[in-house]
């Protein structure tokens, strides 16, 4: 039996953390078997990659390089843990998935979408989320929640970036409509996760 992966999206500052963790707790009460994870990283190797595309002094990184060090993280993320994880039952819930790449890669740094449509079936062995979560806010709001954090080399770009990377999500969301739960992120979190329950298929 094949488990259940869920994905949460959203901009920087836009409460993924926090639903999350409320997830979580919601199904270890349940006693259901869950893996929680995160992209870029997730496995050692994954984590490795997370360090160097994340780190203020790659300022100099090319956004193909980025790109595939993206995939590159998410090909051993996906094959060594979640593919695994999904193939014993559990639920799977990664803080971020390959739609993250075409927001922020594809939509921000403007790479070619049919390339990363090759690279992420390449990537993922094909896998797909059953629900994604795309936690919606402005970006002046998100990157204002984060303001007093250390930035990482990604938290760290203008506003326009981070409103392009927003206007993808939402594109993407109307076009996978059947897996995509978009919700307003400037809501309470108790009231976010009771409709991320409501939408469980588990
Ligand atoms: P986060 O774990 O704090 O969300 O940091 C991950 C950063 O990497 C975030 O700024 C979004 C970015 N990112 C991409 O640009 N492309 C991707 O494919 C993924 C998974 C993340």
């Amino acid at each position: 039996m094949r488990g259940y992966f869920i994905t949460f999206e959203g901009i920087e500052g836009s409460g993924k953390t926090t639903q999350i963790k409320l997830l979580v707790d919601y199904l270890h009460k349940r006693q259901l078997p869950y893996l929680t994870t995160r992209e870029p990283g997730g496995t050692a190797i994954a984590e490795a990659i997370r360090k160097i595309l994340l780190d203020p002094l790659c300022s100099e990184m090319l956004p193909e390089t980025e790109l595939l060090l993206y995939c590159a993280s998410r090909a051993q993320h996906t094959g060594e843990l979640i593919l695994p994880a999904l193939k014993a039952g559990k639920v799977v819930i990664s803080d971020r998935y390959y739609d993250s790449t075409y927001a922020y890669q594809g939509a921000a740094r403007a790479l070619n979408y049919e390339v990363i449509d090759q690279l992420t079936a390449f990537a993922t062995f094909n896998t797909t989320p059953d629900l994604t979560v795309l936690l919606d806010l402005p970006a002046e709001v998100g990157l204002g929640r984060i303001k007093d954090r250390n930035l990482d080399r990604l938290e760290q770009e203008s506003i326009s970036f981070h409103q392009k990377v927003r206007a993808q999500y939402l594109f993407i969301a109307k076009k996978h409509a059947s897996r995509y739960l978009v919700l307003d992120a400037e809501k309470e979190a108790d009231e976010i996760h009771q409709q991320i329950v409501q939408a469980l298929k588990i």
